[in-house]
């Protein structure tokens, strides 16, 4: 029905002063004032673990609302507990206007199965199962046939981008075809609201940025309700349409990321933004892209020195067998090495390169693009090769970031 009353829509889920208390006595917490204690205090005089501390907020259809935190903060509780994977000790959970703790088991299950969708950061997948069994497991135990669950499964695999993989094992596939065939699951049972606690945290930056923007772009065609846990600024700002920030068990701030931005809730947030200046908080190997050309060091003077007009470039970073860096190959260099009778690109090369890691920031880079004419090459932790960084990258990523 068309709302142009300018109310806000009904919650599909609320969650009202939610608490959750691990440990044996939790009525001795939960009953005193030892509640509103800190965390170490409570843990010193109960030996329970406060984890979440009256949690109330509302998400609306459609809505991406991230929860993100630092590490022990309470993210994966919280999402958990919206489903009972973790019983909460007080409070209320509304799905759709329907209390969750008070769902006996078969209804609770049945809640599981149709309405709401999970995906880990661990991605979870049945090794011994292929991918088409894998997508399907959600709807085989919800006692769909064969051939309906497999169609589904089907839709839902193309929808991320996996066709043709159908009948792959998991092991067969990389970290992050594995974590689209989480998401694929999740999706076959088209859930309202797709619980996702850290989905893309186990991934590599590039592939990490590129399932981001898949996210983005499947929520806008899929309209689901999204409830996405982080402990990434960067990636909360990309994605969440609103952002609750957690701390000590506690949601200090639920705002829009402008909102978060310009007007922090407290101290704890406004040092995280002032982390978020672009330059402290994107690092390397979120902004480095794949190079137009890479020669390989087997390969000879002539067929480079093609390869590198053809690709319309002025120089290309010559890589080994092990992917390691070798230097980088201009025009000049190649024809020298033609004149020398070269058979192969292991001389010659300007060894002198900007090198960094996929983990320095933005900020550390800059010393490294004045002081070279050079893009930089950015090399993992065993000197493996992973991508380059040109200037323009780094202004690009300076004034664009935040956006989705
Ligand atoms: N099963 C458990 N038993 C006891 N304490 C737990 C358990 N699970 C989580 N905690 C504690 O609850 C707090 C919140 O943890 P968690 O929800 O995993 O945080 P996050 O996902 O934000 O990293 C932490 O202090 C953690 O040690
Ligand atoms: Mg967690």
């Amino acid at each position: 029905m068309p709302d142009d009353s300018g109310d806000t829509p009904e919650p599909c889920l609320e969650v009202r002063n939610v608490w959750k208390v691990f440990g044996e006595k939790t009525d001795s917490v939960m009953d005193s004032d030892l509640k509103n204690a800190s965390k170490e205090e409570i843990l010193e005089k109960s030996g329970c673990v406060l984890a979440l501390r009256n949690i109330s907020f509302k998400v609306t259809p459609g809505e991406f609302f991230v929860l993100m935190g630092l590490s022990g903060s309470g993210k994966s509780t919280l999402v958990r507990c919206l489903i009972r994977l973790i019983e909460p000790t007080a409070g209320e959970i509304l799905i759709k206007g329907e209390d969750v703790c008070r769902l006996e088991k078969k209804r609770l299950r049945r809640l599981r199965r149709t309405v709401t969708g999970m995906v880990f950061q661990q991605f979870g997948l049945f090794p011994h199962y292929t991918v088409l069994d894998n997508v399907a497991y959600g709807l085989k135990i919800r006692g769909i046939k064969k051939e309906d669950r497999y169609e589904a499964a089907l839709k839902a695999i193309e929808t991320v981008g996996l066709k043709g993989w159908e009948d792959s094992l998991p092991g067969a596939l990389s970290g992050g075809m594995q974590q689209r065939v989480g998401i694929a699951r999740s999706l076959a049972i088209n859930p309202e609201i797709l619980l996702m606690d850290e989905p893309f945290s186990g991934l590599d930056p590039l592939i990490r940025r590129e399932m981001q923007d898949e996210l983005v772009a499947l929520q806008d065609q899929l309209q689901k309700t999204i409830i996405f846990v982080t402990h990434d600024l960067h990636e909360a700002l990309k994605l969440g349409s609103r952002i609750a920030i957690m701390r000590n068990g506690e949601i200090i701030q639920v705002d829009a990321p402008e909102d978060v931005i310009s007007s922090p809730a407290d101290d704890y947030v406004q040092d995280f933004v002032q982390d978020a200046s672009p330059a402290k908080v994107l690092r390397a190997g979120t902004i480095m892209e794949t190079p137009v050309l890479l020669l390989y060091e087997w390969q000879g003077p002539k067929v480079a020195k093609t390869l590198l007009s053809k690709s319309d470039q002025e120089r290309a970073f010559v890589i080994t067998k092990d992917h390691r860096l070798k230097g980088l190959a201009t025009h000049e260099i190649l024809e020298a090495l033609i004149a020398d009778g070269a058979k192969d690109l292991r001389n010659r090369l300007i060894e002198d390169v900007p090198r960094c890691t996929p983990e320095m920031t933005v900020e550390e880079l800059f010393p490294l693009a004045t002081s070279s004419p050079y893009p930089i090459a950015v090399l993992d932790e065993k000197g493996k090769f992973l991508g380059d960084i040109r200037n323009r990258t780094i202004i690009n990523s300076m004034i664009q970031d935040t956006g989705k």
